[in-house]
């Protein structure tokens, strides 16, 4: 039997269904029954009627998973899936955070831990930052954490004063706007598309047509009639541009964008993961309930 049929079996066998993040390697995307950018999986964990989760993402993805839907089993199925952005903040750290900002409000993106998102008001994805912000009424102060460049984006699309977390994520950080320039130039004509989180996504805001999430870039992808497109995120999400729209060339602003928490987990991981049920995710249930008040607000919008 083919590797995809046994995961296909065992996923039956185990009333499971299988979420894989944009960044997910092809064979794992192409096995999962949805695909898709932060915000729409977790509203597709939120909704599963499935005994189980197997979560082909990072880990913050399968402990929001939990949080949302707690009587499932969540898998992960390689522990070493984290994410260096998440990493940059500690419940520690925001705590002391808090302390010098009596009464702010703290916006927390989902790249963080479940213990961060406890001490947060709100959660936000890089598809809905800009909504939240927004609703926060304008006379209160806001923390925004943990990606800088995610939120000096945010600052100026909505005029908020807000003060950021000195976070970044590493693949993000290091496209830098000399790329875009040099792009632009090797390619006239082609549309620049860019992530939030991309170190070029301030510094060269003119140079950048569209600042999407990565399902917006997918969507973008599908429609678009331009004839090449350089795309500056994770090299993952080529995968899904190029099967939906063959017609465009799709070209990666850096080959070596590669996130090495993403690529964690191939289709072996994810049979082993649902035939012996590992590594299954939990969270302490107090961490839990404070984590699911910003997390449901996050769903919401
Ligand atoms: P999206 O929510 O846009 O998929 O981003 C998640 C992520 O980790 C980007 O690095
Ligand atoms: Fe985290 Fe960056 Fe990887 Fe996204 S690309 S999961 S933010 S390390």
């Amino acid at each position: 039997m083919s590797l995809e049929a046994e995961v296909a079996r065992l996923k039956d066998e185990q009333d499971a269904v299988l979420l894989a993040h944009n960044y997910q390697v092809p064979e794992v995307q192409d096995a999962a029954d949805f695909v898709g950018d932060s915000l729409y999986l977790s509203r597709k964990a939120m909704e599963s009627d499935r005994s189980v989760i197997c979560f082909a993402g990072v880990r913050f993805m399968a402990e929001t998973a939990k949080i949302l839907n707690p009587t499932r089993t969540v898998l992960l199925p390689d522990l070493k899936a984290g994410c260096g952005l998440a990493d940059s903040i500690t419940a520690d750290q925001l705590r002391a955070w808090k302390a010098e900002h009596p009464g702010a409000v703290v916006v927390a993106y989902i790249n963080t831990s479940a213990e961060v998102k406890a001490e947060a008001d709100y959660c936000c994805t890089s598809s809905n930052a800009v909504k939240i912000v927004s609703q926060i009424p304008e006379d209160r102060e806001i923390l925004f954490l943990p990606d800088m460049f995610l939120g000096d984006y945010v600052k100026r699309k909505t005029g908020r004063r807000m003060h950021l977390w000195v976070g970044d994520c590493p693949v993000h950080a290091k496209l830098r706007p000399e790329e875009i320039a040099q792009a632009r130039k090797a390619h006239p004509g082609a549309a620049v598309i860019a992530h939030p989180e991309c170190g070029c996504s301030t510094g060269a805001l003119g140079e950048v047509d569209h600042i999407l999430s990565t399902d917006g870039m997918v969507r973008f992808a599908e429609e678009t009639t331009s004839p090449q497109v350089i795309v500056a995120t994770e090299v993952g999400i080529l995968h899904r541009m190029r099967r939906l729209n063959p017609r465009t060339e799709f070209l990666a602003l850096n080959e070596g964008a590669i996130c090495p928490y993403m690529k964690q987990i191939d289709l072996t991981d994810v049979r082993e993961s649902l035939a012996q049920r590992r590594f299954v995710i939990d969270v302490e249930p107090g961490t839990a309930a404070r984590a699911r008040r910003s997390l449901e607000r996050m769903v919401a919008t």
